[in-house]
């Protein structure tokens, strides 16, 4: 699989086979994907790769912290998205979208509650990953950094068959994280990548999101047509 291939072909997975991954394929991709870039080779990130007990237990405590009502308490500042803008337009779209392919309906709160915890468990994946940095550095410094090691993770594990859903939701309680691991608190939390084996008759890894055409975002300059 080429690199183009692999870009189009990765999309968000959140239903898994219970198969579990070997470590050596993870290592393998992990080994791949820090070989992205990062400013001045500062390799700003750090992985845990997750598995097993500890990941159930992971998952069963996100679950009661978000059941519990308690608001998110994430190492960083993530995405804040203005009302009325296109971002939350899109936003809305993406719900519509994976609420419709679940059937989902808007007034169903169960089933919504329901969904959301999915996120919290890291869809059931056999692996979570927890990206993250050094409190020694500036909180916004190594972000572009991780964005990227972040991505090359998700293409390499579709060069070999896996699928993943980066998400905030799984480090909205880094905390418990700590706690159940032994991650040390200098080290800050930026995101959770769950990964596995795309089950895909589970209705959701069905959805092609969309994207606005690339001639409408951006600008050619000083090209003769
Ligand atoms: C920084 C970041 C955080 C995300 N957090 C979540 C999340 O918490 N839950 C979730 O279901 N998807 C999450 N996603 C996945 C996005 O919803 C998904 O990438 C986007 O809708 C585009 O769809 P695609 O990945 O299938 O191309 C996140 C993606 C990124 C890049």
């Amino acid at each position: 699989m080429d690199v183009m291939e692999a870009i189009r072909n990765r999309s968000s997975i959140r239903g898994f086979k219970p198969d579990p991954v070997p470590q050596n394929l993870i290592r393998e991709i992990l080994k791949t994907a820090v070989r992205s870039p990062s400013a001045l080779n500062s390799q700003p990130w750090e992985f845990a790769v997750i598995t097993g007990p500890v990941l159930e237990q992971i998952r069963q405590a996100n679950v009661m912290q978000v059941n519990s009502g308690a608001p998110p308490a994430l190492d960083h500042v993530t995405g804040l998205w203005p009302k009325d803008s296109i971002y939350r337009e899109r936003q809305v779209a993406l719900g519509k979208a994976l609420f419709g392919l679940m059937e989902i309906s808007r007034e169903d709160m169960e089933k919504r509650r329901q969904w959301q915890e999915r996120g919290f468990r890291f869809f059931d994946a056999p692996v979570a990953i927890i990206v993250m940095t050094d409190t020694a550095l500036t909180e916004s410094g190594p972000l572009l950094d991780i964005g990227i090691v972040v991505q090359s993770i998700c293409l390499a594990a579709v060069a070999k068959g896996l699928g993943t859903c980066i998400e905030d939701q799984g480090v909205f309680y880094p905390d418990i994280i700590r706690e159940l691991t032994g991650i040390p608190k200098r080290k800050r939390l930026i995101i959770g990548i769950a990964m596995g084996y795309p089950d895909w008759d589970f209705p959701a890894n069905q959805l092609k999101t969309e994207r606005d055409p690339v001639d409408q975002i951006t600008s050619w300059i000083g090209f003769e047509s």
